[in-house]
């Protein structure tokens, strides 16, 4: 049985995307900076699928600069407007992609202050430490706009205003939300935004930053002027081609893929209330449509993916990221969830392909668990 409930992980090549690079890597070869024929035919490449990337987020194809994905995306938008600069203060969520925590530290043992924005129960971000952490002199705010593992979605107009108002310049990792919600870069107020093509349907390995035009960036990375001096290093064409289709077919298939992950998640949720062992992490929080993160009592999260696994439902504990290691997940404990409870976490995120008969293989499953801690309650006299 093929059960994928891991979209927020990754998703499956959509088979437009597929098409469009097989054809670019199968079509003439050439270097999209070579002034030949052969050249101008990659750069317009690379030129169209800017575009189409550029609607997804209703911006200029000018303020997409191209990545090897939403790491590095997150990555120069941190170094971008601190490379160079006196180290000052910085105000960051505790609850963001490694991509943006561990930058954030790095940037911090190289004498920048950094704020960590706290959250609440329900893994937003609270007024007081906005308060507290916004405030005239900080450089940047990083704040993401729908969470990876909880899938809780942020106010970052409203941040965005307070960053602004601060004088300070605003960063968005949007790499779980687009395709997933409608994000229009001008509305969110931020300055830059992280984008990753493999969570939209488009291949791994290629993502974006969009900037603010007005913004004056240092690069990570120098070369041959690629990216307009921003990302030097020869495009990877067919990957590019991949995020482009990938980004017209979510453009088209926002409303309807939306409303579906979102029919199928409540479902889930309905089917999960009937068992007072099951908890729902951040459920009172505007979340994604997509993601459901959940506990059952009695059960540590890595024995519960195995268990499904098994059955061949594939779902993540903790984030994909950060599996693997031993800790709990460093969301669950910044919303203040007991170490214990956040090790029994579990993560399952729908998508394009998920039917209700995945839904109902799951919440079998989970029955099924939840009725054998039961019985070995029981006999041990718990
Ligand atoms: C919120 C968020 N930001 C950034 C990333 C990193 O993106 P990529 O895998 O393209 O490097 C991920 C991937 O899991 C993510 O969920």
């Amino acid at each position: 049985m093929k059960c994928y409930l891991d979209h927020n992980a990754t998703t499956p090549l959509a088979a437009p995307v597929r098409e469009a690079m097989l054809a670019c890597m199968e079509g003439l070869p050439g270097n999209p900076s070579s002034t030949h024929k052969f050249g101008r035919a990659r750069r317009a490449l690379v030129d169209r699928a800017r575009e189409q990337v550029a609607q997804l987020v209703g911006v200029q194809p000018a303020q997409v600069i191209f990545t090897s994905g939403g790491t590095e995306s997150n990555n120069l938008a941190l170094h971008a407007v601190t490379a160079g600069e006196t180290p000052g203060r910085l105000a960051v969520s505790t609850i963001e992609h490694p991509s943006v925590l561990e930058k954030a530290q790095q940037l911090e043992a190289a004498g920048w202050r950094v704020d960590w924005l706290a959250v609440d129960a329900q893994c937003q971000v609270t007024a007081q430490a906005l308060e507290a952490g916004i405030r005239p002199g900080t450089r940047l705010v990083s704040v993401m706009m729908a969470n990876n593992e909880t899938g809780a979605l942020q106010d970052i107009a409203a941040i965005a205003e307070r960053a602004r108002a601060a004088g300070a310049i605003m960063h968005t990792d949007a790499v779980q939300a687009v395709g997933k919600l409608p994000v229009e870069f001008a509305a969110t107020g931020a300055q830059l935004m992280s984008l990753s093509a493999h969570k939209i349907y488009g291949p791994q390995g290629v993502g974006a930053l969009i900037c603010d035009k007005a913004l004056e960036l240092t690069p990570m990375q120098y070369g041959g002027g690629q990216e307009r001096g921003m990302r030097a290093g020869t495009e990877n064409v067919a990957a590019i081609v991949g995020f482009g289709a990938a980004a017209e077919l979510a453009v088209q298939r926002l409303a309807e893929d939306s409303a579906r992950m979102r029919a199928l998640r409540e479902a889930l949720e309905r089917g999960l209330a009937r068992f007072p062992q099951v908890t729902v992490f951040a459920q009172q929080a505007p979340r994604l449509p997509n993601t459901v993160q959940l506990a059952v009592a009695g059960i540590d999260g890595e024995t519960l993916l195995m268990q499904l696994d098994r059955a061949g439902i594939a779902v993540s504990s903790g984030s994909a990221c950060s599996s693997g290691k031993d800790e709990p997940s460093h969301v669950l404990l910044a919303m203040g969830i007991d170490a214990e409870v956040a090790r029994g976490a579990i993560r399952v995120s729908l998508g394009r392909e998920t039917t209700q008969q995945d839904i109902d293989a799951l919440l079998d499953r989970i029955g099924q668990q939840v009725q054998w801690i039961q019985k070995a309650g029981q006999a041990a006299g718990w």
